[in-house]
């Protein structure tokens, strides 16, 4: 409940123009556009999520909006939920009540993940010529150096039926036509791996093949196709395996839990490790049991490329970092450079956030429009070196800078250690340009005295030496990204 209230208000004044074909467009907490293009429908699957499908699918459906809680002024043209939520049991059988309790992988997730994703860039309009354009360009912009190394492929690969023989979900042919497997040994070649998606009702969220009740043959199929990353979606839930209300703290009994416990458990089964990502929005207090049943976790609604999305996510995920560790991350959903009208500040924000907060970092847009800025930014080796350590996995944290500091939401100021020694982390939430001022003292790890270095990560350079405190001049919605070292002064050798 507290989450939910501290979403809304934070997102308050979150207006976009309008929501695209496939796109969220309403549910707890969201406040992006309610609205859809021409010819589609704000569709509620849950409470937790609508989104915009093509009206003839959904035109015998009457409108409500009690589902939903947008808090946009624009109009919304919400439905109701999808018959597929209140599918009978009898087309549940071999779900089982409870589920094993085997846990993930521990070959791999082990950090958060680093790579691309096909849905923020090309939603439903997706194909295997995108795909191996994204792995080629993870080689040639440099990314695979970075550390880049899974590309994923989002909702709408299949066919809409699985294959009635042998019950498997088929790749749409005309979209992938050497097949999910074709596309995943040509990256495999690249030396990078693949990532597919899937969900945790009976259909995805666009409506293709669900994975409920079908855990077995989807993780053999995935497992035969050489995928190693899988998406788990939360869309059409059977209203027998949905919550009534949100389950209590560390609940991984409840009907959400068992959902991913199940394709946990057929994954597990399968001679290939899968890094494991439940996209359950933030739901059923997810970051308390997901840690047992995969490697990352979304906090959220889908992102945005906007200030509000970048500022909110953070809100909300800095009061859960304590779920935070190796294997274990709260994913604040994929990235929004290069996408919509966010200035290069808001991009080095997004990216320094999700760095220093350890969320799986998934490009998400056309990576050969992104200009050498952008670039810079994404390949930024001390920021990824921080998000990558293998041997501190803590994340930075809010700290207070100075006892007169306003208190803003989300924190400005964010300390962290790594194994190259303590960081801070300064973001200006204001509109405008302003000075932002830091006690050493008040960083925990550093004790205050003495001279301090301060080395810039953004530009791999060393501003200059400083004692007490230290100032920078950032631009509006910008991030800083500090290393500070103590100085200690070298005494001459006794004689
Ligand atoms: C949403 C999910 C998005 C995207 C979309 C595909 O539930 O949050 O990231 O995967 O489904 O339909």
């Amino acid at each position: 409940m507290f989450c939910t209230t501290v979403f809304v208000l934070t997102f308050a004044s979150y207006v976009v123009a309008q929501s695209t074909p496939w796109g969220q467009c309403g549910g707890t907490g969201w406040t992006g556009s309610t609205t859809c293009p021409t010819g589609w429908a704000c569709t509620a699957m849950n409470p937790y999520y609508s989104q915009c499908l093509q009206a003839t699918s959904s035109s015998s459906l009457s409108t409500v909006s009690s589902l939903s809680s947008p808090v946009t002024s624009e109009p919304a043209t919400t439905t109701a939920p999808r018959s597929s939520t209140s599918t009978s049991t009898s087309t549940l059988t071999g779900i089982a009540g409870t589920a094993p309790t085997v846990g993930p992988s521990k070959k791999v997730g082990k950090l958060p993940a680093l790579g691309w994703n096909t849905w923020n860039a090309y939603g439903c309009d997706i194909d295997e010529s995108k795909v191996l354009a994204a792995a080629n360009q993870f080689v040639s912009l440099g990314l695979k150096d970075a550390g880049y190394e899974y590309v994923n492929i989002d909702d709408c690969w299949s066919e809409m039926s699985r294959d009635p023989t042998t019950g498997r979900i088929v790749p749409d042919p005309a979209k992938f036509p050497d097949g999910i497997s074709g596309v995943a040994m040509q990256v495999h070649n690249l030396g990078l791996k693949i990532g597919v998606y899937s969900d945790a009702g009976t259909a995805t969220c666009a409506g293709f093949p669900g994975s409920l009740g079908n855990e077995n043959i989807d993780a053999a199929t995935f497992n035969d196709w050489g995928i190693d990353y899988l998406k788990y979606d939360n869309c059409n839930v059977p209203g027998n395996w949905s919550d009534s209300a949100t389950p209590p703290d560390n609940d991984c009994n409840s009907n959400s839990a068992i959902r991913y416990r199940q394709m946990t458990a057929a994954l597990a089964a399968q001679s290939r490790p899968v890094q494991f990502n439940l996209c359950i929005w933030g739901t059923a207090n997810v970051w308390d049991w997901g840690v047992r049943v995969g490697h990352s976790w979304r906090m959220s609604g889908d992102a945005g490329p906007t200030w509000s999305y970048i500022t909110s996510i953070i809100s909300i995920n800095v009061q859960h970092l304590s779920s935070i560790d190796f294997f274990s991350h709260n994913d604040m959903d994929m990235m929004e450079i290069g996408n919509g009208a966010l200035t290069i500040q808001e991009q080095r924000t997004h990216f320094a956030a999700w760095s220093f907060l350890k969320s799986p970092i998934l490009l998400g847009t056309d990576l050969s429009k992104l200009s050498s800025d952008q670039l810079a930014i994404i390949k930024n080796k001390e920021l990824l070196a921080f998000h990558q350590d293998s041997v501190i996995v803590t994340p930075a944290a809010p700290f207070t800078p100075s006892p007169s500091a306003p208190a803003t939401n989300p924190p400005e100021f964010y300390a962290g250690e790594s194994s190259k020694g303590i960081h801070v982390f300064i973001i200006n939430t204001s509109n405008t340009t302003a000075t932002k001022t830091f006690n050493f003292a008040n960083v925990e790890g550093l004790s205050g005295r003495g001279l301090f270095t301060v080395h810039d990560m953004w530009t791999g350079k060393d501003i200059g030496k400083f004692s007490r405190s230290y100032s920078t001049r950032l631009d509006a919605h910008d991030t800083a990204a500090f290393l500070i070292e103590s100085t200690k002064k070298k005494r001459s050798p006794r004689t």
